[in-house]
């Protein structure tokens, strides 16, 4: 990159090399404890109800419901006693509130219809839920906020799984409901597939349109719940896309400012698919203003509406697909070469705290100092698996080694395609 784009970067508080990576790891560290504690947190640390032990049904349908950022999703699933997963019925459609506002009735409308037909195919339903929800004993779930900027405001605060069952009950259905997080799904789902191998301990990770982490905590450490059996344990919501411990860019700010949920989720908005495209619009634009482009790219910068991260990965990667908005004569060879050192930044960054994010949930489980027993890390999401800007997923994984060799725990990091629905499944089985 040249000297140029580092200082400007630099100037605005964005600078890879400069990440005081341990530092940020003790305070991951402090806020789950925290968090755990009900101590004032940015990450929630929610208790799932969910404990990986319980024995599943097998070659047995569920009908499984997969809420995403993007799509509402939903299943006929069966497991079979060695663990393969069987999904049938698949039927996706675009998640209600991404489209516009929506009133509560619509919204559980839109579900419930949805899952007409296949709802006749088992009494109850795995429900893979991505937003932050409080999850109550018998696994249904209060909304907290929104993320990922939907819009159905009028269900934040209320019972997501009872809103679903009166509408399928005003249909003539009676069901039951099991709720879960994405992220506790993905683990499930690593649980079950990896079941021939000798894990000490399970984390699910997801890097997509959000993100956010889960993993196994001893229910003796869940401070903050005086009602669970001591001996046991849950798989953790942790929310991480929530932690504020990484110091805003003048970029982040100008970003945030202009979405929904200003003030929050500040980790999900540096490292997401939802906003790393956005993020780099942002740079983009105040770099234009402070003049690292041609003024031909600079009036087309001064113009330019948020960007796909998809557009921003293919532009940095030379496979500008049409319609790219960064296809315009406007943009000279110097031009495109600063655009690809200035977004690349904004995702090298993205991989950096993405392995914190994932190291800190691997320490917490206290697991993995034996070699033959190592942690299971279950990683799900497009922006993790797709993304090639700044080496992606190989720059994440060289500073994971970075943090965890010296530190002697062992891990492995593998991938379950459709965890989300196969976690729900198995949630819905127990
Ligand atoms: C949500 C999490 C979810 C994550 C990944 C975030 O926006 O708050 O609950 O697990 O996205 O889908």
């Amino acid at each position: 990159m040249g000297k140029r784009e580092v200082d400007f970067l630099k100037k605005n508080g964005l600078d890879v090399e400069g990440i005081d990576r341990e530092a940020l790891l003790a305070v991951f560290a402090k806020e789950m404890e925290d968090g755990l504690a009900g101590k004032p947190s940015s990450l929630m640390m929610i208790p799932s109800f969910i404990s990986i032990d319980k024995p599943v049904k097998t070659d047995t349908p569920v009908v499984v419901l997969d809420a995403g950022g993007t799509n509402l999703r939903a299943a006929v699933v069966r497991i079979s006693a060695s663990g393969e997963a069987q999904i049938g019925a698949f039927s996706k459609r675009a998640m209600p509130g991404t489209q516009g506002e929506l009133s509560a009735e619509a919204f559980y409308d839109a579900f419930a219809d949805f899952l007409m037909p296949i709802v006749g195919e088992s009494e109850s339903i795995g429900f893979c839920f991505s937003y932050p929800a409080e999850i109550m004993p018998d696994c249904d779930a209060k909304l907290v906020q929104w993320s990922k900027q939907i819009q159905v405001p009028s269900v934040v605060g209320t019972m997501i799984g009872s809103g679903l069952l009166k509408h399928l009950a005003q249909r003539g259905y009676r069901r039951r409901t099991v709720i879960l997080n994405d992220t506790v799904a993905t683990l499930l789902a690593g649980k079950s597939m990896g079941v021939a191998r000798n894990y000490s301990a399970y984390v699910g990770f997801i890097l997509g349109t959000g993100t956010n982490t889960a993993y196994v905590e001893q229910n003796a450490h869940i401070l903050k719940r005086t009602d669970l059996d001591k001996r046991g344990s849950m798989a953790i919501n942790v929310e991480s896309g929530g932690f504020r411990g990484v110091p805003q860019s003048q970029f982040d700010k100008i970003m945030d400012a202009a979405t929904i949920d200003c003030g929050h989720y500040a980790f999900e908005k540096m490292i997401s698919g939802a906003y790393l495209g956005w993020l780099s619009t942002t740079v983009l634009i105040e770099a234009a203003k402070a003049g690292l482009f041609s003024a031909q790219a600079a009036q087309k910068l001064a113009a330019l509406k948020p960007v796909q991260s998809k557009d921003v990965d293919d532009f940095c990667n030379g496979t500008m697909q049409p319609g790219s908005p960064f296809l315009d004569d406007a943009f000279g060879a110097a031009d495109g070469e600063s655009i690809v050192a200035l977004c690349t930044a904004v995702f090298e960054r993205a991989a950096v705290l993405t392995a914190v994010n994932i190291a800190s949930a691997i320490i917490k489980t206290g697991e993995g100092h034996d070699a033959a027993r190592p942690v299971c890390v279950n990683v799900d999401g497009s922006t993790y698996h797709r993304t090639r800007t700044g080496q992606f997923r190989n720059r994440v994984q060289r500073e994971l080694r970075q943090m965890l060799q010296p530190r002697g725990i062992a891990y492995e990091l593998i991938r379950v395609d459709e965890s989300p629905v196969i976690g729900a499944a198995v949630a819905g089985l127990m």
